[in-house]
């Protein structure tokens, strides 16, 4: 018999709900995991961490989760839209900077039709970078249309594996929904991001071991975990924020679980700890990602309240970043990141 860790490096298939969950619940095994965590890492990652700029370029959402500060009953947001040149200006910055990814996100905003998401992929593909979509549920056929312009990525959290509290959650979306549209994403040859939420009122360790088990199931590309925080305009503005421990448990199990994915070192986990991504870093995460949006934008892009960076010179989270990843030992990678060797990747089209 050996412990379930090491069942979970060489297992991971046989791994239980329960003992998952069992592992999220006792604290006994904690440096053992954190430090089996980064040692994977290291073996199939190096001392690599990839860069990836994000450009939040609208705040407008149509949806109605209730944990998210953009969720459109929110009247106190200051909704802002960028227009794709100005978009494009952003992505000129990042990769002026070296930075091989641009990460295009925004609240779920239909006023970006196919067709205007396809031209900033277009022009920002000319710029030498991999893309990142991150702008929420779309239909199918858009999917595709901006994968064959040569979108490479589709970043779209699950939040909660739990089918109950997803549906407590999300008026008007489920849990079965947001799997489709990752497995269709998946099938349409994008690299897949999946990732969920720690500390959700009512999330118990079960839910937290569905988590890792979904992603497992998916074969998720990238998983993005963070703490929640609550955000004082929404309904769970008297819930507690999420626990440091526990997001890193969470983070270093999906590492055991997925040795090569891309995991980020979360912003809302630096928005709890000082060093919080940092810490991430140290034990399973291997991706940061620096905020782009320019000002006046970016203080409106306020999923959580106390979000890092606000009020940092609008393009200093570049430096900020390289500066952390050398600050734990690591390198900052001049790779695309891609989670898949280069030659299988999809193509620029342009
Ligand atoms: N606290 C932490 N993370 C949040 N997100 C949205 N609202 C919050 C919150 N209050 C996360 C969601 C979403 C991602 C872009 O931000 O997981 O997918
Ligand atoms: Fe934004 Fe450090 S990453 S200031």
């Amino acid at each position: 018999m050996y412990g379930v860790l090491e069942k979970i490096v060489r297992h991971p298939e046989r791994v239980t709900l329960e003992e998952v969950a069992w592992v999220m619940s006792n604290d006994e095994l904690n440096e053992e995991l954190f430090a089996l965590a980064d040692e994977i890492r290291q073996k199939y990652l190096g001392k690599q961490v990839y860069l990836r700029g994000i450009i939040e370029f609208s705040n407008y959402c149509r949806n109605d989760c209730l944990y998210c500060g953009i969720r459109a009953s929110n009247k106190n947001v200051k909704r802002y839209r960028m227009s794709v040149d100005e978009i494009v200006e952003r992505a000129k910055l990042i990769a002026e900077m070296g930075i091989k990814t641009v990460v295009l996100q925004s609240g779920e905003d239909p006023y970006y039709t196919t067709e205007m998401v396809g031209e900033m992929i277009l022009r920002i593909k000319r710029l030498n970078v991999a893309i990142t979509l991150s702008i929420g549920e779309r239909d199918f056929e858009e999917y595709e249309y901006w994968k064959n312009l040569g979108a490479d990525r589709y970043l779209m959290r699950h939040e909660t594996a739990d089918e109950e509290l997803y549906k407590k959650l999300h008026p008007n979306d489920s849990f079965q929904i947001r799997k489709s549209h990752l497995i269709k994403l998946k099938q349409l040859g994008y690299e897949t991001g999946a990732g969920s939420m720690v500390g959700l009122p009512g999330q118990n360790d079960v839910a937290l071991a569905k988590d890792v088990l979904f992603v497992y199931e998916l074969d998720a590309d990238m998983v993005g975990i963070g703490p929640f925080i609550p955000h004082p305009d929404t309904p769970l503005r008297d819930s507690k924020v999420g626990d440091l421990t526990k997001v890193l448990k969470l983070i270093a199990l999906t590492r055991l679980f997925l040795p090569d994915a891309n995991i980020p070192a979360t912003t809302a986990l630096g928005t709890i700890h000082p060093f919080g991504r940092q810490l991430a870093l140290k034990c399973g995460a291997n991706v940061i990602m620096p905020n782009f949006t320019p000002s006046p934008y970016r203080s409106h892009y306020t999923l959580y309240p106390n979000k890092i960076c606000i009020f940092e010179k609008d393009t200093a989270c570049g430096e900020c970043t390289k500066n952390i990843v050398r600050s734990v030992g690591y390198e900052v990678s001049e790779d695309f990141g891609y989670r898949r060797k280069d030659h299988e990747r999809s193509p620029c089209r342009v």
